[in-house]
């Protein structure tokens, strides 16, 4: 018999927007150690789950746990502290900062806020942060790019340096939203390859949203299929691939061919 070790569980968590129930009575759990997906047509509400579980939304209903503890109604911040980690699904750095300058922020929730690890930019030539945000970038293959004005640098290197920062937090838990997205193939290949190394290294888990079923393929173990804010399959991306509902919803994508996302699905 395989022992489930949760690091992350849902448990009837519902969410609505005004009207709209976005999230509807969903129970999941992300076992430890496990890279996980988290797949779904447009709109299906996986973005939703990020921000709930990261505490940008509160939930109206249902609880969070992470390690067994109850996080629902933990703010935001404290939930960082706490071990998870997240990057968005459009890139959010501060594009008029250095690449070193938005690294060291992802430090933020293991110093006494922003200006512990900003402040000395200027003040100290060398101070921990600092060496700890350019020793991660050199270990990244991005440590040319370190004064470089981030806002400046190709898309695909800016999405790696948002991982990177994502990071310098040390989660145990790190949420991504369509890291895939806008990468050409070499460099998606590069990104499963640092991903799995990343999990294996930090003994990390990983919750991933991708519309690229390959990546998954390559990259996950588990996959939760989400459609309306229900689950309605998870199992092995082979289990997933063959269930006729998943190809269902994505409108007949033929099972072993990767799963574009697919508008129409919804009025189907
Ligand atoms: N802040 C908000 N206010 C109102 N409605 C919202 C809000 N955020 C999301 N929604 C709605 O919730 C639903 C789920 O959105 P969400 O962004 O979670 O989907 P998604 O699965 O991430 O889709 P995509 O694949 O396009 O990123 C959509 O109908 C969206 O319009
Ligand atoms: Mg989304």
């Amino acid at each position: 018999m395989t022992m489930i070790d949760p690091i992350l569980r849902l448990e009837s968590v519902s969410k609505r927007f005004g009207g709209l129930c976005v999230i509807e009575e969903l129970s999941l759990t992300v076992r430890r150690g496990v890279r996980t997906a988290l797949i779904g047509p447009n709109g299906a509400g996986k973005t939703t789950i990020f921000n709930l579980i990261t505490g940008m939304f509160a939930v109206d209903a249902g609880r969070i746990l992470l390690d067994g503890a109850d996080i629902t109604a933990t703010p935001s911040r404290r939930r960082i502290g706490h071990g998870i980690a997240r990057s968005f699904q459009n890139i959010r750095l501060m594009p008029h900062l250095s690449t070193l300058e938005n690294v060291m922020v992802g430090q933020h929730c293991r110093s006494r806020g922003l200006g512990g690890v900003l402040q000395p930019i200027n003040l100290v030539p060398h101070n921990r942060w600092r060496e700890a945000a350019r020793a991660a970038l050199a270990d990244a293959g991005l440590i040319e790019y370190e004064r470089s004005t981030v806002g400046s640098l190709p898309y695909g290197v800016q999405k790696h340096i948002e991982l990177v920062r994502a990071l310098m937090a040390q989660p145990r838990l790190l949420l991504l939203d369509e890291p895939a997205a806008g990468l050409n193939p070499a460099e998606t290949e590069a990104l499963q390859a640092q991903l799995e190394k990343i999990c294996a290294d930090a003994g990390l888990t990983l919750l991933v949203v991708e519309h690229d079923m390959h990546f998954i393929g390559a990259l996950c173990e588990d996959v939760i299929v989400l459609d309306f804010g229900r689950k309605i399959a998870e199992g092995s991306p082979e289990d997933i691939r063959q269930n006729p509902l998943v190809q269902e919803i994505y409108l007949g994508a033929p099972a072993g061919e990767p799963m574009e996302r697919h508008s129409a699905a919804r009025s189907a």
